[in-house]
């Protein structure tokens, strides 16, 4: 089965064809931070607009790239969560290819679509797992039994990890986004000149809390202004390490532990926030110690993308699960609701 998915939950305009035979075929990817980086964040009506541009001729360049006009055998789109807008611009330009086509589609999960893209690799992570899913609104602790068995281990009470990550960039004056700017000023910092707080480590449970450490960013920042004058540009990577450091061992800690809890050895970690290179080589590092690994999709495929919308919708339309013509889509849809494959292969039910 020949699958076009679609990926306009927020800022990238992501279109990609797997082929459950041949893997994934092609994708394209149009990023609209130059867009949005004037504002700082994403200005929602902004990113729905780009998208009605952008989303067509990226489709027909891929289709034609690929060869595999008229060859498409469904259409996956994300549906959920995000901007209601920027979703609704996928999900009608899926539906209605699909009617066109005269083939199915399916309303894709955003976080499932993360969360499944490191099966895109060679050395793909095998069932069972636990999952650490770490984007720009989401940072949750995931048992993933098989493909659509989801149990919600932990998550942020408050702030995710990527927002953290761009909040704090602000603070340090870096551009949006700021996750990968914080992380490339971290390469120059001193990591013993300050040290940040690991929040909601010394308490059981596999919840987080980032918003603190937001804070002392800011109380940082300030209290170098007011004794100091503004940071220069030594203080700002120091920060930005120090920051960086925190989030990065909060985050081991939560997994050796959800690891330890459920019994399993591996891990996979997907969202923005997986491709920062401390993050993963903490991770490798620590989880070596109790004879267990880390997965994670290529850099690429970290941040949103359509090969992962692709490849999720694909696994559900294989197992005969697919939409009606109501086009629908989710600002907010727990993980944790996804029917299982199986019990949709046997009543052949719908989805989202
Ligand atoms: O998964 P994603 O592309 O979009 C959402 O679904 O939210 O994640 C975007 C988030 C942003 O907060 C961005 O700052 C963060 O991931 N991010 C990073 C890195 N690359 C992206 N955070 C830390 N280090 C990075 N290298
Ligand atoms: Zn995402």
């Amino acid at each position: 089965m020949r699958v076009l998915g679609i990926e306009t939950s927020c800022d990238e305009t992501g279109v990609a064809v797997y082929d459950d035979e041949e893997g994934l075929i092609g994708h394209q990817l149009y990023s609209q931070i130059e867009l949005h980086s004037e504002y700082g964040g994403v200005v929602p009506e902004l990113a729905s607009r780009d998208h009605v541009r952008k989303l067509i001729p990226l489709i027909d360049d891929l289709l034609e790239q690929t060869n595999s006009k008229g060859l498409i055998d469904g259409i996956a789109y994300t549906s959920g969560p995000g901007l209601m807008g920027a979703l609704m611009v996928g999900a009608c330009a899926g539906r209605a290819l699909a009617y066109a086509w005269g083939c199915p589609a399916i309303g894709v999960h955003h976080m499932e679509g993360h969360l499944l893209a490191p099966l895109l690799e060679d050395d793909a992570p095998e069932f069972p797992f636990v999952a650490l899913l770490v984007s720009g609104g989401h940072t949750q602790l995931v048992e993933v039994k098989a493909l659509g068995q989801y149990v919600l281990l932990g998550e942020s009470l408050d702030d995710a990890a990527g927002e953290a990550f761009d909040k704090a960039a602000k603070m340090l004056d870096l551009d949006y986004p700021g996750g990968p700017n914080v992380a490339k000023l971290a390469l120059s910092g001193d990591l013993e000149r300050f040290t940040f707080p690991r929040p909601m480590c010394d308490r059981p449970g596999l919840d987080f809390s980032f918003s603190g450490l937001k804070t002392h960013t800011l109380v940082c920042v300030r209290k170098h202004a007011q004794e100091n004058g503004l940071p220069d540009d030594q203080t700002c990577a120091d920060i930005a390490a120090a920051f960086q450091e925190a989030v990065a061992d909060t985050l081991v800690i939560k997994c050796r532990r959800a690891l330890q809890q459920t019994g399993l050895k591996t891990l996979v970690i997907a969202g923005g926030v997986s491709a920062n290179t401390r993050l993963r080589s903490k991770l490798t590092e620590a989880l070596k110690k109790i004879q267990s690994r880390v997965f994670y999709a290529r850099h690429e495929f970290c941040t949103d993308n359509g090969a992962m919308i692709a490849y999720a919708g694909c696994q559900r339309l294989l197992a005969g699960q697919t939409e009606s013509l109501e086009v629908s889509v989710r600002a907010r849809w727990p993980l944790d609701s996804l029917p299982p494959l199986e019990a949709s292969e046997a009543s052949g039910e719908q989805t989202a």
